[in-house]
């Protein structure tokens, strides 16, 4: 990408970026003013004992870095766009004024559990209904002003093979992948946003994805279908497609192990595997299971990509506050912040490979030896 043309690349990113994070705050501001005042006309006080307040001081404080840390996200991230490394795009509309409104209802809820310090998990339903998966990337969104999309992004250049000859990848092997489709798995696909994220910069790619929730699974797949429609003309030159299975992440689905084929020993055409904020919502056992799968479903020379939110010694000034999130009704989050995950990874037979951060989240690639 030329100068110019990165320097437009760039002015766009931030126009765009900065409306979406003053739209996102103030979302997340006009929630916690309604359950604030909700919860002063004692129409949602939670019975037993319950979590303080934060005060008006502290408020302010967590909100200038947020906003902070939403500037240093967005630098990076900008950066790699304005070099061309990956594309964003916008126009996935998390934004719709429907969703907004639920979002005004899920926020008052959110806070009351979390006041009341209710087990569960954050969101309303868990993973389980229509209305849950309708607010959770506006939810989340307003939990981070706005960041999410740019720290889901650090999946990206591994998926297009940016750390070829850091994975120990030929130029063939990359050629290979972009002159053919190569398939691409999501383990707990969710609502399917960062999907499509990916088949922007992957147009070509055979995608699959899995999920357990019905009402994800089922979200994801129109989400998936709008965006197809969104990037109709280009798609009709030869896309693979999406494929999507309803299964748990603890296993190969039996309709994939059919697509993937089988030599005897492990399955054999899926070049890139990732899965994106799951492990820290998964007990120990269950994170062990999804990178088996992982390991399962990869050919040998395959990356797996895993992108979370930040342990403890990632940024060690936060290590004192960053397992406050667990407050959030999240009852396996204390247990992830400190799992060795290259340990696991290593115990299903990967190798390490390379570590990157943005902000609160986290990537790190591993490869299935050759
Ligand atoms: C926090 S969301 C993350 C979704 C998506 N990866 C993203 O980054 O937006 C967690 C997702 O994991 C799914 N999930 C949780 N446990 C699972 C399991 N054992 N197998 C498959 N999906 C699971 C939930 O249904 C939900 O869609």
């Amino acid at each position: 990408m030329g100068a110019g043309e990165g320097g437009r690349t760039s002015q766009r990113y931030f126009a765009a970026h900065l409306l979406r994070t003053s739209a996102f705050a103030s979302l997340g501001a006009a929630g916690f003013l309604t359950h604030a005042a909700t919860s002063a006309m004692r129409m949602t006080t939670p019975a037993g004992p319950t979590i303080a307040q934060p005060t008006p001081a502290a408020l302010a404080d967590a909100g200038y870095r947020a906003l902070l840390e939403a500037l240093a996200a967005y630098r990076q991230d900008g950066r790699r766009v304005a070099a061309g490394d990956y594309a964003f795009s916008v126009g996935h509309g998390e934004l719709a004024t429907p969703a907004a409104a639920r979002f005004m209802f899920e926020a008052t809820q959110t806070l009351r559990r979390r006041r009341a310090a209710e087990p569960g998990n954050q969101w309303t339903d868990g993973w389980l209904s229509t209305h849950s998966s309708e607010v959770y990337e506006i939810s989340t969104e307003s939990l981070f002003v706005g960041r999410q999309d740019a720290m889901q992004r650090l999946v990206l250049p591994p998926l297009m093979d940016q750390l070829a000859n850091v994975a120990g990848r030929g130029a063939s092997d990359v050629q290979q992948d972009q002159h053919s489709s190569p398939r691409v798995l999501e383990l707990a696909c969710g609502t399917g946003r960062l999907g499509t994220f990916v088949r922007d910069n992957l147009p070509y790619a055979e995608y699959h994805a899995v999920d357990l929730s019905p009402f994800y699974f089922e979200r994801a797949r129109s989400n998936h279908r709008a965006w197809e429609k969104l990037r109709g003309a280009k798609l009709a030159r030869g896309a693979a497609g999406a494929h999507f299975y309803h299964d748990s992440i603890e296993r190969v689905p039996d309709e994939l192990a059919r697509v993937l084929g089988d030599d005897g020993r492990w399955f054999v055409a899926c070049r890139k595997v990732y899965c994106v904020y799951t492990f820290h919502e998964l007990p120990m056992k269950a994170r062990e299971a999804a990178v088996r799968t992982m390991f399962q479903a990869l050919k040998p020379g395959g990356v797996a990509v895993f992108v979370d939110r930040i342990q403890l010694d990632d940024r060690e000034p936060l290590d004192r506050s960053i397992g406050r999130f667990g407050d959030f009704n999240e009852p396996h989050y204390r247990g992830y912040i400190s799992t060795d995950l290259g340990a696991l990874f290593e115990r299903a037979g990967f190798a390490c490979v390379e570590k990157e951060m943005n902000s609160s989240s986290k990537r790190l690639s591993f490869m299935k030896p050759t």
